[in-house]
């Protein structure tokens, strides 16, 4: 690498002490927090191991960690245990039996409760249809089906058996579906007639059929009847109902006692340039990962309601909807559709209904309710909530401050959560109980978790500075490889540091008070006139701007700067946009954070381009700035009519 480090330019002070309700009552106390941290520096085997002994393993261990062949690290060598047992059957021979483990409504308004005695009974039933159709263990099934609980029955059937799941979010296209199961090899197919979204019908099935016609290796296909009266092709020999294959099986499927090391799932996230790549993860270091940060972070208690709001097809929804919080015995609300179906209340009569104490959602949907306004929340009784949590982009230290106050009405403590698909678990976070908070900051590493913000050649920056952030010790949920790709797994994460760091490709920068503020991807920093600035800051900036609900920063070549300052602004409702309002804005990010970061243009859009998950394209952005033809992959892209309309603009 040969970039100089960057510059950070955001000034937060604001500091959030823990709640003393939260503080008395916490798993993770501040001091235990810092026993942890020693512990785990000080005998990482030690530490770890201690806590895989939370899950149940039907064969202990030998080892702990094995580093013998880096980077493809092993945990819990020798050990056997199933992801699905541990979120389901041994939960059935205690109090957690009739407990709800989810809670479900559709977009529509139908809404179904299963327990775990229930779920656990759809499971083995669905397992065993799964080997009918000849799926075994190793196998590859794409899971592609709308938000609803048969989602998690089909990933908890795969896991039970020791079939590897993939689960394509459902708003992908079928030649995204085709490329994944091509990539796979994948045996059979999940599926349902359709979801719904934003009150209209989403033709899963369609687009199924679409793929197969290009996916050789897909033998079967099991078709959800979502709608119930919708006529939908099936190809005699291909496809099955769900109902029909559920009609005549056991529900007698014992879990597969399987290695730590099985395969559980491959989930595809696109990188920034090439196709997209197979993150694999195993069973005994993610389950780990995910239920032993889901209780700490969310400081989860028996009588919670909690509920993720992310989409299965997601890391998000796989750690946290499905594995972490099932393997606590958790409630976890799960809903089908769009926030603002029918109304732009939606989520906050979903919450004042099933009295929601845990909300964990993305910084994308906290300024889209922003841009709604706060009429929306406030219609409703959210006193139920006791914990806020974000995760997926840097949170603008404005729109953290709306959640803590609209939201949240200054009660509930925010836990913003950084973490990657890659990394399958969280990784930096405040533990409520025990770590003060500061808008827009991830705060501090997770005991066990060597995270830490170097220079290009891997020295720790001082205090302030901006630099990458990287992992310096491996740790159990961390993804094993790049399916079917050994060599691009080593190039991507690991070839930037010889020391074995993990490279996450994020720009961060540590305070004086070791608080990590991740400043978003080195792809998207800007540099201007040789000052590295993340594109984040100057966003952040923006959005404190009482008129502004979103912004999108991108660079765009400048003869003498380097790169010029473009940024992309959405208005909050009611608000006229005007020549005078572009200088006023530029005027507030200079007055904000120096001459330096103001913008040389601000263009006006309804809306941003964004993937599916919510995050802004900005690569697509800098090709509209530069007014360059773009030649970029958009197969992620949600909203295609964006790209128009800012094209348009230009012209
Ligand atoms: O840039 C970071 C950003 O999202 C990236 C990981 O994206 P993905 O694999 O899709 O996983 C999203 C859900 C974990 C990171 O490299 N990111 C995620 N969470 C945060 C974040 N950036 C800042 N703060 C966060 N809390």
């Amino acid at each position: 690498m040969t970039t100089p480090n960057i510059t950070s330019v955001l000034k937060e002070t604001r500091v959030f002490p823990v709640p003393e309700a939260f503080a008395a009552a916490a798993h993770v106390t501040a001091d235990e927090h810092r026993r942890l941290t020693e512990w785990a520096d000080r005998d990482p085997d030690g530490f770890w191991g201690h806590h895989a002994e939370s899950l149940h393993w039907f064969q202990k261990w030998d080892r702990v960690f094995d580093g013998s062949n880096p980077p493809f690290f092993k945990w819990f060598t020798g050990g056997t245990t199933n992801a699905s047992y541990n979120c389901l059957d041994r939960h059935l021979n205690g109090p957690h039996k009739n407990k709800a483990a989810i809670i479900w409504e559709g977009e529509p308004g139908d809404t179904r409760t299963l327990t775990y005695q229930q779920l656990h009974h759809q499971v083995c039933k669905f397992a065993n249809g799964l080997k009918q159709l000849g799926v075994g263990k190793g196998d590859r099934v794409t899971i592609y089906m709308p938000m609803t609980p048969e989602a998690a029955i089909a990933m908890l059937a795969c896991a039970r058996i020791g079939a590897v799941h993939s689960v394509v979010f459902g708003g992908f296209s079928a030649e995204a579906v085709a490329d994944r199961n091509n990539d796979a090899k994948a045996k059979l197919i999940i599926t349902a007639d359709i979801g719904w979204r934003r009150g209209n019908a989403v033709h899963l099935k369609q687009n199924v059929d679409e793929a197969l016609a290009k996916s050789p290796t897909v033998e079967k296909c099991v078709v959800f009847n979502r709608a119930r009266n919708t006529s939908v092709h099936m190809k005699p020999g291909r496809d099955i109902w769900w109902h029909d294959l559920m009609s005549d099986v056991s529900a007698d499927c014992p879990a597969e006692e399987l290695d730590s090391e099985h395969p559980l799932f491959v989930l595809y996230t696109s990188g920034s340039t090439g196709k997209p790549k197979g993150v694999l993860h195993t069973t005994g270091g993610y389950l780990l990962g995910a239920s032993l940060t889901h209780r700490w972070v969310f400081d989860l208690r028996d009588d919670d309601v909690y509920w993720c709001t992310a989409d299965v097809g997601w890391v998000t929804g796989h750690s946290y909807i499905v594995y972490g919080p099932l393997a606590n015995a958790a409630t976890v609300v799960m809903y089908e559709g769009a926030p603002n179906h029918p109304k732009e209340d939606r989520f906050w009569g979903i919450i004042a209904k099933y009295g929601v104490t845990i909300l964990y959602t993305a910084p994308t949907a906290i300024r889209a309710f922003i841009k709604w306004g706060d009429q929306h929340p406030n219609a409703h009784d959210l006193s139920s909530l006791r914990l806020l949590g974000s995760v997926g982009e840097p949170i603008n230290p404005e729109a953290w401050m709306w959640y803590h106050d609209v939201i949240g009405k200054g009660r509930c403590p925010i836990v913003d959560t950084w973490w990657q698909t890659e990394t399958g678990a969280i990784l930096i976070a405040p533990l409520p109980g025990a770590i003060p908070t500061k808008p827009g900051s991830a705060t501090k590493p997770l005991p066990g978790i060597a995270a830490a913000v170097v220079d290009k050649d891997g020295n720790d920056v001082p205090a302030n500075s901006g630099g990458f952030l990287v992992v310096k010790r491996p740790w159990p949920s961390l993804m094993r490889t790049i399916y079917g790709d050994d060599e691009r797994f080593k190039a991507t994460y690991w070839s930037q540091y010889p020391q074995g760091y993990y490279f996450t490709a994020d720009g961060a920068r540590q305070d004086e008070d070791g608080f990590i503020w991740v400043m978003g991807r080195v792809d998207d920093v800007l540099n201007v006139s040789g000052h590295r600035l993340s594109t984040m800051e100057v966003e952040s900036a923006l959005v404190n701007h009482p008129k502004v609900a979103e912004a999108a920063v991108v660079g765009k070549p400048d003869e003498i700067k380097g790169e010029a300052i473009c940024c992309f602004v959405t208005v909050k409702q009611g608000v006229t946009v005007s020549d005078s309002l572009k200088d006023e804005l530029k005027k507030h990010v200079a007055k904000e954070i120096g001459a330096l970061a103001r913008p040389d243009e601000v263009r006006f859009t309804d809306s941003l381009p964004k993937t599916r998950s919510g995050k802004i394209m900005r690569r697509l952005l800098r090709d509209i700035a530069a007014g360059r033809e773009g030649k970029q992959d958009t197969t992620t892209l949600e909203d295609f009519s964006v790209l128009a309309k800012l094209r348009g603009d230009e012209e």
